[in-house]
């Protein structure tokens, strides 16, 4: 009798934990970022008004920063742009690691704002779609709220009523049936993304990525919520204790394993192209996208991702 209530009074506080808790395996903050991430000069695939530089070339032109903490990308405020050359210096940023179940959390102070802007903090497979892709933070031209999204191959769909904070704005992971769209969940607070976002001091964005499910949690900085080991990086952290996720994708109808590879973490700062150009007069932007960026730098001047840190559990 004795001897089995302990056992079940031990069964009881294992179980739970054992599926949810993770270890820290990695842990970016200020120069790190340069030794574990790889500036990537390539031509961006969504057809934006920039020009992705190098990292010799982000220090030197101050487009990257790290010291202390403190890690900025940005893209450039200065130049004024001829419509025949090149788009305006920007940074994309990519894990040198790839990770497959994990849980990545980000202690983000500022994100890009401003009209033409299309920030993201994302997680991607090279072999696209077939490895998936997972949107954590992404959005155009100053509309809150953030999205969470999915990209995937075939047959992967998600249920029409889950249990997340935020709003469903499609249930049909697939790529080539959406024109690209995905499956997206929208975060119940306007302070997730832009302008809003940026006067609380930022957040915390956090993904759990398992065969079972996929999660996307936010927490403002003055949200009274927050978990505590999110809130200090701890080195261990148990995701049961996090709360409902603004955005859940389950494998009720979608086979996660075999649509999710190993994924590179990514953070970039496009401007304009298929999606912050589409829409920039229906958000509220004046004129044309593409003229716009090339002739008002000064309206870049806060077009930049101040990370505290990121940290990656396994
Ligand atoms: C930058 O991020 C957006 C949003 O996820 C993505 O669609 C686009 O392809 C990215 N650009 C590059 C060059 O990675
Ligand atoms: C470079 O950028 C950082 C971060 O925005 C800023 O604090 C610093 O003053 C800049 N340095 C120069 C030389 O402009």
């Amino acid at each position: 009798m004795f001897t089995s209530l302990v056992l079940l009074a031990l069964s009881a506080v294992a179980t739970p934990t054992l599926g949810a808790s993770y270890s820290q395996s990695d842990s970016f903050s200020g120069q790190g970022f340069l030794s574990g991430f790889t500036h990537q000069a390539i031509a961006d695939p969504t057809h934006g008004r920039v020009n992705y530089v190098d990292q010799a070339t982000a220090l030197a032109q101050n487009l990257t920063y790290a010291s202390g903490d403190t890690f900025v990308i940005r893209a450039d405020d200065t130049t004024v742009l001829s419509a025949s050359g090149p788009g305006r210096n920007s940074v994309r940023l990519q894990s040198n690691k790839q990770y497959t179940t994990h849980v990545s959390v980000w202690n983000l102070r500022h994100m890009p704002q401003g009209c033409a802007t299309w920030p993201a903090v994302w997680e991607v497979g090279a072999d696209w779609p077939n490895q998936g892709e997972i949107d954590i933070l992404e959005g155009v031209n100053d509309v809150a709220p953030d999205q969470a999204t999915l990209h995937t191959s075939a047959d992967c769909t998600m249920p029409a009523s889950r249990s997340q904070t935020g709003t469903s704005v499609g249930n049909n992971c697939d790529t080539a049936a959406t024109g690209n769209s995905g499956c997206g969940v929208q975060a119940p607070s306007t302070n997730s993304y832009g302008p809003a976002f940026n006067s609380a001091g930022g957040g915390f964005y956090a993904m759990e990525r398992t065969n079972d499910f996929i999660k996307v949690w936010f927490w403002s900085r003055t949200a009274g919520n927050i978990p505590s080991d999110v809130l200090n990086g701890a080195t261990s952290i148990n995701t049961d204790n996090w709360g409902t996720p603004f955005a859940f994708f389950p494998s009720t109808s979608c086979d996660l394993a075999s649509h999710f590879g190993p994924h590179s973490i990514i953070i970039n700062l496009t401007l304009c192209g298929d999606w912050a150009g589409a829409v920039f007069s229906a958000d509220g932007c004046p004129g044309d996208c593409v003229s716009y960026v090339n002739a008002n730098p000064s309206a870049f001047s806060n077009a930049y991702f101040d990370v505290a840190w990121l940290k990656v559990y396994q």
